[in-house]
């Protein structure tokens, strides 16, 4: 049973400015919900109820977010607006919630070995909040924590990408070993189209196996001199096993503004419910 799950969140959100100056990105509603909050009810439905942060200066609003308000529930307790509250009270009545700071922004890796000790000697999974995923049985962390029951490795999401915009993700060289199942071999950090190895790309949502810590210690830093976490899987899949799954669902890449613009209409069209 995986019970923890680590949100990696010091990222300036430069492609956001100037809206992020003083807000952290995970704070961009998308409609009325916190971008971050999506992903902790991700995780909650699949059972991982300890939820870690990495945070970074100026991400106080995250913690704030996940507490109670006192004097905003003094004030409108008894009163219709109540309702307003009820999604972040659910989420925070079957959730624990810790924080940890990354003093440096030295790339994923980095932020998940920050991790370590929120997350200590157990499986855990991460989630990239600013990808916004929705699916309509069970969330990608629910399909990935039941694979993992099966297979007791690192698990990565993954899913298909055309051609034009591959550049743009870290891209998957896998043997299909059973439906939206791959062993990975290989991964490549942003290649040209036509060096891409599939069009299986990496998308945020992971399953890691705790030995990913002594990994990304005795990786060297790499792509723009950040501890990459995808150099220290593609270490773990090559003296064990690193599985990619294509998830069931749909991915919003809400780091970007054409992303987040989209995932808006998606979500209040589809999701939201209007009164
Ligand atoms: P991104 O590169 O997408 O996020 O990192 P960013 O840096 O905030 O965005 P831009 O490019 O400046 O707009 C992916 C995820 O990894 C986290 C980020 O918070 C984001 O959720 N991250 C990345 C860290 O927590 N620490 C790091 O050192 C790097």
């Amino acid at each position: 049973m995986i019970r923890k799950c680590l949100f990696p969140v010091a990222g300036y959100g430069t492609r956001f400015l100037p809206a992020t100056k003083s807000m952290p990105k995970e704070m961009l509603p998308v409609v009325n919900k916190p971008l971050v909050q999506y992903g902790v009810e991700e995780a909650l439905e699949a059972g991982l109820t300890e939820i870690g942060f990495v945070t970074g200066r100026g991400k106080r609003a995250i913690a704030d977010h996940f507490d109670v308000s006192y004097e905003l529930e003094h004030q409108i307790a008894g009163s219709a607006k109540e309702k307003y509250l009820t999604s972040v009270r659910d989420v925070m009545a079957k959730g624990s919630f810790s924080f940890t700071r990354q003093s440096e922004m030295r790339g994923l890796g980095d932020a998940i070995l920050t991790g370590r000790r929120l997350m200590g000697d157990e499986a855990f999974g991460v989630v990239l909040s600013d990808d916004l995923c929705v699916c309509e049985e069970e969330g990608v962390l629910a399909q990935m924590a039941n694979l993992y029951k099966q297979f007791r490795c690192s698990i990565i999401a993954v899913q298909e990408v055309p051609e034009e915009v591959i550049h743009k993700f870290g891209v998957i060289d896998g043997e299909q070993i059973k439906d939206n199942i791959y062993q990975i071999n290989h991964m490549v950090e942003k290649p040209d189209a036509k060096d891409a190895p599939s069009n299986l790309a990496i998308i945020g949502r992971y399953i890691l196996t705790p030995d990913i810590f002594e990994i990304i210690e005795s990786t060297p830093p790499g792509k723009n001199d950040e501890l990459q976490l995808t150099d220290a899987l593609l270490t773990q899949a090559k003296s064990g096993c690193v599985l990619a799954y294509k998830f069931k669902g749909r991915r919003f890449d809400c780091g970007s503004v054409a992303g987040f613009v989209e995932a808006t209409n998606y979500v209040y069209e589809n999701i939201y419910t209007h009164e």
